[in-house]
Parts: C-alpha cells; structure tokens; sequence
C-alpha cells in the first residue's frame, strides 16, 4: 500500500513536534555491518533536518566501537534496572552525537551482553542480548523523558518492543501516547539465530507470555520479527516491490501468511542515500572531483584504482566492480558462474568485501590466475567510493534484495549498475533500452548465470559507444535519491501509524463495551 493513497485519506499534516526514537543494532559510523547502518546513520539526519525531534538507541559494543574517533560519555551513573520480576541488570547509558546535525545516540551499555564479544552477531544467547536492549531502551526512554510520538523499530533486534508495550507496560500512561513501526530491513533474519533451524514444535506463536531469562532455551526461540509484526501498529519494508514479495513465498520467510492478514497496515518506501556524503564533487575518497557536467574526469580516478589494486593501468579497457557483504544472498555463485566468460572478454574485475571465508579465498586464487585482470580487496570504506568513480559497471545480481543501497551511490558516482530484477533493485533500477535511450541500469529477470552474462554483455556492447554511455552516466549522477523523499514519506508513514494506534485503540474500547454489555446466559 502507498502511504500517499493514505494520506490522501487523512490530511493530518499537522506534525506539531513529532518525536521519533529510532531504535536499531547498528548505526553508521558508529557499528555497521550492513545497509541497516547506512540507513540509521542517514534517516534520522533527514528527519531532524525536517524539524523532528529525533533520537537513536543502539547497543554499546565494547570492543567493536572506535571509541579514539568518537565521543561517547556516559550520561548519569549505573543503574539497576527490572527485566523481569525480580531480576536486576546493570546498565550504564551513553551519549554521543550524529552527523553535522547532532542527532542525539543513546548507547545501552552492559558488560555481560555488550561487552564481551568481538562481532556484531552470532553468539549464542542472541536473543536475550536484544531482548535485553529492548527492555533497557524503554527504561532509558522513560529516564531521560523522552515520550515518543513514534518508537521507529528496525528489524528483528528491536521487534520485542511493540510487544512489550501492549502488553508488559501496557498500563503505564508513559506510553499511551506512543506508536510502533517496525520497519523489515530484510525478512530473513527474523531473531538471533536463523528461523529455519527452530524445530517445529518450538515455534514461537507469538503471543505467549515471555519466558523467564533463565529458561535460555525458550528465549532462544523467540521470533522477535514475529512479535513485531503482530504487535506493531503498522508495518513497513525497505521498497515498495519487497513489500509485495514478502506476501508470498519464498520472500516471506514463512511470515507470509501472517503479513498478508496485516496487508492493510504494511507500507512500503524505498530508502535514499546522504547526498552529501556521497558526492563526486566534494568527496575526499576521489582524486578527481567532478559532476555530471564533467565526467570525463572520472578516467583520472579509474587509473588510481587500477594502479593501487594492481590492474593493468588503462583507461580503455572496461572495469567492473563489486562491493557489498560477500554472501549468497548477494549473488555470488552466479558471478563465479560466469566470470571466466567474462574475463575472456579482456576486462577488469574489482571486487571489495568481506564475509564467506571460501568465497574470498576464490577470488583471492582467481586474482592469482589473472593479474593485473582481477583484483580482490577486503572491505574499506574510506576506499568505497574510488570503486564506484573509477569503474564503468557495478554488479549487484542479489538473489533477494529489501532495497540495496549501493546502486544508488553507484549511480551517484556514474557508475551503471547491472543488477537482478527484484525488490529494491527493480524499484530502483531501470533496463536501459540504447534504442530510446530510456534507462539508468541493466538488468535481469531470472536468477540464473546466462542471464546475467547476457545483462554484463549487454552492458559492454553499450560501453562501446561513447557518447551513448556517457549520457547514461551524466544521467546516473542526476538523479534524485536522496532522503528527502523518503524522510518525507517516513513522516507521512508516522501520521497514519498514530491514527492506526487510535483506530486500534478506539476498537480495543467497543469490544470491550460490548463484552460488558452482553447479557450472560
Ligand atoms: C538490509 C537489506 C538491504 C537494505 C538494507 C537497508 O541490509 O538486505 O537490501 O538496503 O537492509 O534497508
């Protein structure tokens, strides 16, 4: 559902001071795995550029935060707080400060649950590490006063709030006039250990009482992104296509029944890039700065990438490239399908990435077999950007993708991308066709290897003719994704939340009227 058809329907635009606590395990600079980073590193800014009074929650992982480049200081001393009846854990909150428009982060702080491990994710009490979070995100929003308008939840890692507010705090007046969304950055990871592995007898119903912390077992099986979806008060994926996906197999990851009977309150909205940050004219990552009015520069930077990852150093031959986390969800087994065909076609590939050891490994023995042809570089995101104004073509054939955000800063960079015909990509990118000059991309309908080597193809054969090419770039780089729409679209998505908080609510009174009135038999 579009939420403009909505607004339509409720002209409430009357915003008076919205307040939005966002609420996510990861938050660019701060921690990032992934595009749920960028996305809370860039939303909130947009927001408060907006006139929103917005803040972020986000764990405090001890010994992953650069805590040399960042000022995080704690706020207040230690504080004992309640999880469950009766038990007590320690929390230190802290503070620090995003982008140029300093949106408040809060940091949860918690040795036993935060500050013991050296990854994001992939411990074995996941779950009652988030739940934790949950918990101890209420508690400091009630600390520091902060009554919501609207708690904005980002995936599973926050998903047990919407349901511990209708029903653990259901009867604390701090929260009546607070709404949820729960926003699906990708529906495949719905709580701390993959979905699928739960036996089925242990599958979480959703709406049973929340086990003590003790019985582990049982917390480990909570489906966080399950509760969120039944408790929130509306719903929304990372594009409009994904959100159409997720109704149906395989997209819903077994919650597509449950998403189609919210199908009235799922939304959804395609996420933006920070235009400021990514821009080919300012970016300190270039060696040549330029726009859309002097591409041609761009060979001044393709030659530093090619001379610093060891490519053979020539600015005819067409340089694709690759950057994202390097696992199957991302299309890698298609590329090794056929990048020897490619190769054969003498030219470049640039891959940047971690993740799948064996992967890695793959390219780092193909970079072996063709130097000078194939260069494999761990993720570096001070050097991210040089990729993307140094090469002609980036691939992104993801199997499944919510929104994918680097297509967008390839496009901002003129860089085209080649990806596969699904979710985000397919709302972002368009098939270019060279006979109407319509297009910003190329790409593919079905998951298989021969048709993405026909979309590389397609894209080489149009490398050919320079003017051509170049228009699609100077295109790229003149298009609009910024957050300013989708911030916008976010705010209008927050007002049909708070109506649908007080249909709800308003609904939960009749019924209960009703039962009161019903005469027993
Ligand atoms: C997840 C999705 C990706 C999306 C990002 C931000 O990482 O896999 O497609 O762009 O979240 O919403």
């Amino acid at each position: 559902m579009h939420v403009s058809h909505i607004m339509k329907k409720n002209p409430i635009r009357n915003m008076l001071k919205m307040r939005v606590a966002h609420i996510a395990s990861e938050v660019d600079p701060f921690s990032k795995t992934g595009g749920l980073a960028s996305v809370l590193g860039s939303l909130p800014r947009a927001q408060q550029d907006l006139g929103i009074d917005t803040i972020i929650i986000t764990p405090y992982y001890e010994k992953l935060i650069d805590t040399a480049t960042y000022t995080i200081d704690r706020v207040g001393g230690v504080e004992k707080i309640e999880v469950e009846p009766g038990v007590f854990e320690k929390v230190y909150y802290r503070k620090g400060l995003l982008g140029t428009e300093k949106v408040p982060v809060y940091f949860i702080e918690n040795k036993k649950y935060f500050g013991q491990h050296k990854k994001y994710y992939g411990a074995d009490n996941d779950n009652a590490r988030f739940l934790f979070f949950n918990i101890a995100t209420l508690f400091l929003l009630k600390k520091i006063n902060f009554t919501p308008t609207i708690i904005h939840c980002h995936d599973w890692h926050a998903g047990m709030i919407p349901f511990l507010l209708k029903t653990r705090y259901k009867k604390d007046p701090f929260w009546d006039k607070t709404a949820t969304l729960f926003t699906i950055h990708n529906l495949s990871f719905q709580l701390g250990h993959d979905w699928f592995t739960i036996p089925p007898k242990g599958i979480d119903d959703g709406h049973s009482k929340l086990p003590l912390f003790a019985n582990t077992k049982k917390i480990e099986r909570l489906n966080f992104a399950k509760r969120a979806i039944l408790y929130a008060d509306a719903i929304n994926a990372v594009s409009e296509t994904y959100r159409e996906e997720i109704l149906k197999k395989p997209f819903g990851e077994d919650l597509d029944q449950l998403l189609k009977s919210k199908k009235n309150i799922l939304f959804g909205i395609v996420n933006g890039i920070d235009y400021d940050d990514f821009n080919p004219l300012t970016d300190p990552g270039l060696v040549r700065h330029y726009s859309s009015k002097s591409v041609r520069l761009k060979k001044y930077n393709k030659k530093a990438l090619q001379m610093r990852y060891g490519l053979f150093v020539d600015v005819e031959i067409p340089l694709i490239c690759t950057t994202s986390r390097i696992c199957e969800q991302k299309g890698f087994k298609l590329i090794f399908e056929i990048i020897r065909d490619v190769l054969q076609r003498g030219v470049q590939f640039l891959i940047m990435g971690d993740g799948d050891n064996q992967t890695v490994r793959s390219f780092q023995e193909l970079q072996k077999e063709f130097p000078g042809q194939v260069a494999y570089t761990k993720f570096n995101q001070e050097e991210e950007t040089l990729l993307y104004a140094g090469a002609e073509i980036f691939l992104l054939p993801s199997r499944f993708e919510p929104c994918g955000i680097n297509q967008m800063i390839a496009l901002r960079y003129g860089c085209i991308p080649v990806v596969h015909h699904i979710g985000g990509l397919a709302d972002t990118i368009e098939d270019y066709d060279p006979q109407t000059r319509t297009g910003n991309g190329f790409s593919f309908d079905r998951y298989n290897a021969t048709d993405l080597l026909i979309a590389i193809i397609r894209a080489l054969e149009n490398f050919k003719h320079k003017r051509a090419w170049r228009d699609l770039c100077i295109f790229g780089l003149s298009e609009a994704n910024s957050w300013r729409l989708p911030a916008q679209k976010y705010v209008d998505l927050y007002l049909v939340t708070i109506q649908l908080k007080k249909q709800n609510h308003q609904e939960r009174i009749r019924k209960s009227k009703l039962l009161r009135n019903t005469p027993h038999t």
